[in-house]
């Protein structure tokens, strides 16, 4: 097995493409499918059950939206993306979503309030991805209003938990006070990768 941690989903691809043992995405600009699993599986943990769940992302629609999106589509679980405007998810992430769920439950919304309403679980991301670190000044300005604080969190659900893949840039995409909250299961989540990844290997190994 070769795992890869990249920017290019097209390096991955290539590799995918000529290598004879199987080939775990461990991260592109496009996808992060090992942080979905473990995502999903702490999400179960939760509710025991993905029936009537409804995730709502609050962030850029990059990677971690769109692992998020395949991987609901999978487990029909209701999606919601919350992203500024000129940030939606990849076209062709939708589209290939839409393939593999025909009653797909997605939406894409630019406004964190309105998508978080009745949500169970909130999830949000760095808004600069690695790589792109001198894009800060001019994304933190996009994304002002995009912080998961606790005005943003009165609007969910009570039972609502709080999602993070981590590393958090506290104060800009999370408060402190809501990462350190009851409803964070951060920690949780990051442990699970743990658990997921070794299943995926496995899976691959069997
Ligand atoms: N969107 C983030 C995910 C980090 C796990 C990044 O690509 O840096």
């Amino acid at each position: 097995v070769l795992a890869i941690r990249t920017f290019n989903q097209s390096d991955l691809e290539e590799y995918a493409k000529w290598s004879s043992k199987p080939v775990i995405n461990a991260l592109t600009d496009l996808e992060h499918p090992c942080q979905a699993l473990a995502d999903y599986m702490t999400i179960r943990e939760e509710f025991k059950t993905f029936d009537d769940v409804i995730l709502t992302f609050v962030g850029d629609g990059n990677n971690v939206a769109n692992s998020l999106i395949l991987c609901g589509a999978l487990l029909d679980v209701e999606v919601r993306i919350a992203c500024p405007k000129g940030y939606e998810p990849d076209s062709k992430i939708i589209q290939k979503a839409k393939e593999l769920n025909n009653n797909i439950n997605l939406k894409i919304m630019n406004d964190p309030y309105s998508a978080v309403n009745g949500a169970n679980v909130i999830y949000t991301d760095v808004w600069s991805s690695m790589g792109q670190e001198n894009e800060k000044e001019f994304k933190d300005k996009d994304f002002h209003n995009f912080t998961v604080n606790t005005d943003l969190l009165n609007q969910a659900n009570s039972d609502s938990i709080i999602l993070h893949c981590l590393p958090a840039y506290r104060g800009k995409e999370i408060s402190n006070e809501v990462f350190e909250s009851r409803n964070s299961r951060i920690f949780e989540q990051a442990e699970n990768r743990l658990h997921a990844q070794q299943s995926l290997l496995t899976a691959l190994l069997s």
